[in-house]
């Protein structure tokens, strides 16, 4: 896949019906999904629990595009390869997940995958400087890593300009996860993040049975990045 900063939309599929993996990654992508978002949690990273690598492998001849897994878990190195043989296109592991992000991010790249990198609210932009070389994404959380539909932390639009700042030509996704919707999306994107998550607000109003709405709220959250960065 060529880079390009244009405007992605990444569905999170921990807001679809899960009874129904299939059928949702299949909606989202008619619907206009850039890429399908899959958040990976352990239970003790985050309070909560989703994924193992055969979930993921089942997801796999669902999507037709890219397939962006966000691993919230720790240790995270002993799975990455499980990871990347169930079918992931991106590996993105926060940096707070052990003590060396920079043996995890080799770890990566080594498996031929691309490799991100997350910060939580708490962590700054300039935590990532020196592993920039190894990142094909920076991702930058807006809520605490968990759960969806929680409420956007705002603080994080500094971190988003800085890092956009720190990155300057270099072919380095940013991406945003959590709160975002047709409201927020505008400060992201002009803050220059150019991958934008979203769990419950794509998913909201539509089913399996009735996927239209998660094309119109796709496009909302499109439209609404794209005229904040004319
Ligand atoms: C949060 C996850 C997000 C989450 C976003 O831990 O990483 O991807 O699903 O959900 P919304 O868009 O509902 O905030
Ligand atoms: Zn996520």
């Amino acid at each position: 896949m060529t880079f390009d900063r244009k405007i992605k939309i990444a569905p999170s599929i921990l807001s679809a019906d899960f009874a129904d993996f299939g059928r949702e990654i299949r909606a989202i992508e008619a619907e206009g999904a850039d890429w399908v978002h899959v958040d990976v949690m352990d239970g003790h990273f985050v309070p909560n629990l989703t994924f193992g690598p055969p979930a993921v492998k089942a997801f796999r001849p669902h999507v037709t595009g890219f397939m962006d897994v966000h691993l919230m878990i720790a240790p995270v190195d002993p799975y990455i390869e499980a990871y990347a043989e169930a079918g992931a296109d991106m590996i993105t592991a926060h940096i707070e997940a052990g003590p060396h992000p920079h043996r995890t991010l080799q770890a990566i790249r080594a498996t031929g995958k691309k490799a991100g990198i997350a910060l939580n609210p708490g962590t700054p932009a300039e935590a990532v400087e020196y592993l920039l070389d190894l990142c094909d994404m920076v991702l930058v959380m807006t809520v605490n890593p968990g759960f969806g539909g929680q409420k956007f932390i705002h603080s994080q639009t500094a971190k988003i300009a800085r890092l956009r700042a720190m990155i300057g030509d270099r072919p380095i996704h940013i991406q945003v996860d959590g709160g975002v919707d047709p409201v927020t999306a505008p400060l992201v994107a002009a803050a220059g993040a150019n991958v934008l998550v979203a769990g419950s607000a794509v998913f909201k109003g539509g089913s399996v049975a009735d996927p239209a709405p998660y094309g119109a709220n796709i496009r909302a959250i499109r439209e609404a990045a794209e005229a904040a960065r004319r």
